[in-house]
């Protein structure tokens, strides 16, 4: 059974109401925030344990664990901070975007409530650049929201003090990686850190920090006034909530939708999107979570469960719920060899196995795209995203590999049809 509007978090989502304070207060948000701080820090966040809710940013994370990281007292003078992180500038995904744009209270609520349970000091809203609109947007939220004495001093009334500043990328993809995030806050250039020491030791400006997606943070408060038990009523054990998915390419009507996490495929797509473009046997392949998650062919994800346990299975994942749809009109090559060049774009150059590995990766993929290879070469491609894969100091180095990997285990009898088609003119012209 699809998700009732009476059970959407995100009743804005599609902009029909206006996003500021009035119209957000009639939904529902900021309605006596001062009374759920009061259950207690600890309480909050034992609350969000229970929910069962995971990372909305790709890993999954479970969130409320996460904010239990962060110290509970300060013993050097130290203050925390949280790091929300609305880079959003994974290949297929904009859900962060519609819940800044059309519901930009719920997340600075969500915020405040965070920051709160973890002792934070403030949270720095970290925008993708590209997003003009959407930060004129949250700029004129985070005003309204200081301006009613929400945040700010003595926040919502609560006594607690809490300080909200949002910061606008300049455009580089790495920059959504948690402490190339925090490099980039301090004003440097946006490389990921090693790890450890992990963010809740040793974080932006040395400080306990904790980075949390938009849309974790944004869900917080509604998971708190209607419970733990309603939140992790929706979706499969260890899948718990609703889930915002994006569905985009050869649907009849991509959206983002709000949605019971654990939803199959195939009721996503024809409940949601007016089914595949041409129909159900017209699917070539579907990338399920954003550009940086294997492929699954057709066959195997349209009874699917769309969770991070029911994507892994499959050997994919649900990365940000970025359903990124593919009919047989798709060259699938070159689209893999497209996300192959977006990676080696992006790579910020630090270690050698992504910075020469994402290059080299490219233009094999170029020419397998073109036939011009040799068949070995395909192992031999393989072979290289495992050295890159779990190589490098963050996860961007897996993230080129494993599409590279997806397109190798399912298609490579195309790849192989290719590269006999680009031969053949060749052994003909030696025959004659
Ligand atoms: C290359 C790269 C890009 C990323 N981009 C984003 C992003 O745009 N937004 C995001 O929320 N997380 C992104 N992440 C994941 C973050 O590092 C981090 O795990 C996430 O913000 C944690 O939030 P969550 O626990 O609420 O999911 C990226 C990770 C990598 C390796
Ligand atoms: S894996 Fe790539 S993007 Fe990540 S730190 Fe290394 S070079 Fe930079």
């Amino acid at each position: 059974m699809a998700l009732q509007d009476k059970d959407r978090i995100f009743t804005n989502v599609y902009g029909f109401q206006p996003w500021n304070l009035a119209a957000a207060r009639a939904r529902g948000d900021w309605d006596n925030t001062k009374a759920l701080m009061e259950r207690g820090q600890d309480a909050i966040i034992e609350e969000i344990k229970a929910s069962g809710l995971r990372g909305r940013g790709g890993a999954g994370f479970p969130t409320g664990m996460k904010w239990s990281f962060m110290p509970k007292e300060s013993k050097d003078g130290r203050p925390s901070f949280l790091v929300i992180n609305a880079d959003e500038s994974e290949p297929g995904s904009c859900k962060d975007r519609e819940i800044i744009r059309h519901d930009p209270h719920k997340l600075i609520e969500g915020a405040l409530i965070a920051g709160y349970a973890m002792r934070a000091r403030a949270a720095y809203i970290y925008i993708r650049g590209e997003y003009i609109r959407e930060a004129e947007t949250l700029f004129a939220a985070v005003q309204e929201a200081y301006d009613a004495g929400l945040i700010g001093k003595n926040a919502s009334g609560s006594g607690y003090d809490f300080d909200v500043f949002v910061h606008r990328g300049a455009g580089a993809y790495i920059c959504g990686e948690e402490t190339a995030m925090i490099e980039s806050l301090e004003g440097k250039k946006g490389q990921p850190r090693l790890k450890p020491p992990f963010p809740a030791g040793a974080g932006l400006y040395g400080c306990p920090t904790t980075v949390n997606n938009v849309e974790s943070i944004a869900v917080a408060p509604t998971i708190l006034r209607r419970g733990a038990a309603w939140f992790s009523s929706f979706g499969r054990e260890n899948n718990k909530g609703t889930k915002l998915f994006q569905i985009s390419g050869h649907v009849n009507r991509p959206c983002v939708v709000e949605e019971e996490m654990s939803i199959p495929f195939s009721e996503l797509i024809e409940k949601h999107c007016g089914g595949i473009r041409g129909g159900k046997d017209n699917l070539l392949a579907v990338i399920p979570g954003g550009s940086s998650v294997p492929l699954v062919p057709a066959a195997e994800i349209w009874d699917a469960p769309m969770d991070f346990d029911g994507l892994r299975a499959l050997g994919s994942g649900l990365g940000t719920a970025a359903v990124i749809v593919m009919d047989k009109s798709t060259d699938i090559v070159r689209a893999i060899s497209r996300l192959s060049y977006f990676y080696k774009h992006e790579s910020c150059g630090q270690c050698t196995p992504c910075r020469e590995g994402t290059g080299w990766m490219w233009r094999v993929m170029e020419r397998l795209r073109t036939g011009d290879a040799d068949v070995e070469e395909i192992d031999m491609l393989f072979n290289v995203t495992k050295q890159v894969e779990g190589h490098t100091i963050c996860a961007l180095g897996d993230a080129a590999a494993w599409p590279i990997q997806g397109l190798i285990k399912h298609f490579r009898p195309e790849i192989e049809r290719r590269i006999a088609e680009n031969a053949r003119p060749e052994l003909s012209e030696a025959a004659e």
